[in-house]
């Protein structure tokens, strides 16, 4: 009797079903009330009182493993019946639907060319805070105690603690930098800058800034000049003229504003460059003496130049977008037509 449970427990565990009569033919055989189990199980009036526990266990085994077969059966079955449905949709000498991929954002691509124009005349690129404190932002940057940038219009400041805030402009890695070792620095600081204002075609309350600096013995004015002017070439192209307007910022003295011809109408004058023939593209200077006492570098060993610049601004000026807020509102026709960069 064994070895007839052995034998069906076998032949249990070979079958296979590729159709559904094999299936039906595995139900009849194994599964329905005549089947060789049901069989087994009228036998068991004729086994002896001391052995029907043991062969009612070896049947019931028995029952179990042809039932789990059967469902895996059927699953097989349906799996492969999936395939086949999918085969028959298949048509491979379609061409293929193609990948529609994305662009480069122009902000993206305009800061990643800042980048890319700085780094290969030796500036790294460094980070710091969006959330950042009054002293970062402001005190060592030299902002009088009273200087309108510092009051509500401007700056939002963190409800719970007075002292933080969003920071206005990314001149606070500047200082974060130049707390954090010894001079020389030459670095560029890339992101995001937050301003209190109503949002409009000409201002937004985020937007983008990079910031940069060269801070070692006997960096000067020149220095300066001759980077930003560099910087104009390669961004904006050979013929770009540049010009330095002296200006004012807390952080810098000499400080002085930097203008390139107008990219739209070459100098004719136009309503960009509000018929001047020049557009401004970055705050600049000297690092102010105080600045770098706030930041434990001796001035008398040490200066270094400045700048600022905004990437909405620069990428304005190169793709000619005439309304801030297509930056941010995600349309794709907007950013179609920056498939092209990369
Ligand atoms: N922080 C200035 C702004 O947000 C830009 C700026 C001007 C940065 C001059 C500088 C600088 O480092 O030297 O408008």
């Amino acid at each position: 009797m064994k070895e007839k449970v052995e034998n069906i427990l076998d032949e249990i565990k070979s079958f296979k079903a590729q159709t559904q009569d094999e299936l039906e033919q595995y139900r009849m055989k194994f599964i329905s009330k005549k089947s060789v189990i049901g069989e087994l199980f009228g036998e068991m009036k004729n086994i002896p009182n001391e052995e029907k526990k043991a062969f009612g266990m070896q049947i019931n085994t028995l029952k179990e493993a042809a039932q789990s077969k059967f469902k895996a059966l059927i699953a097989g079955l349906e799996q492969s019946k999936d395939s086949a449905a999918d085969n028959d949709h298949e048509d491979l000498t379609l061409p293929s639907a193609g990948n529609s991929l994305g662009a480069v954002h122009p902000l993206t691509y305009v800061r990643n060319e800042i980048i890319r124009i700085f780094e290969r005349i030796g500036f790294n690129v460094s980070d710091g805070p969006e959330i950042e404190d009054d002293w970062h932002n402001f005190t060592a940057l030299n902002f009088p105690e009273n200087h309108p940038a510092r009051e509500m219009q401007d700056t939002f400041f963190i409800e719970k603690n007075p002292d933080m805030l969003l920071r206005t402009h990314t001149s606070n890695v500047q200082t974060r930098l130049m707390n954090s070792g010894k001079p020389p620095f030459r670095s560029i600081m890339p992101g995001r800058v937050y301003r209190n204002e109503a949002i409009s075609a000409r201002a937004h309350c985020v937007f983008h800034q990079v910031e940069g600096i060269y801070v070692d013995k006997e960096v000067s004015f020149v220095d300066l000049k001759q980077t930003l002017y560099h910087f104009a070439k390669e961004m904006f192209g050979k013929d770009t003229e540049v010009r330095y307007r002296p200006s004012y910022f807390p952080f810098t003295e000499p400080s002085a504003e930097i203008d390139i011809s107008c990219q739209i109408c070459k100098g004719d004058g136009c309503q960009l460059c509000k018929y001047t023939g020049w557009v401004e593209i970055a705050g600049s200077g000297m690092v102010d003496p105080n600045v770098l006492s706030n930041c434990n570098i001796d001035p008398e060993e040490y200066t270094g130049f400045a700048f600022g610049m905004g990437i909405e601004r620069i990428a304005q000026l190169k793709f000619r977008v005439n309304d801030l807020r297509l930056y941010t509102e995600n349309d794709v026709r907007f950013l179609k037509q920056f498939r092209t960069l990369h």
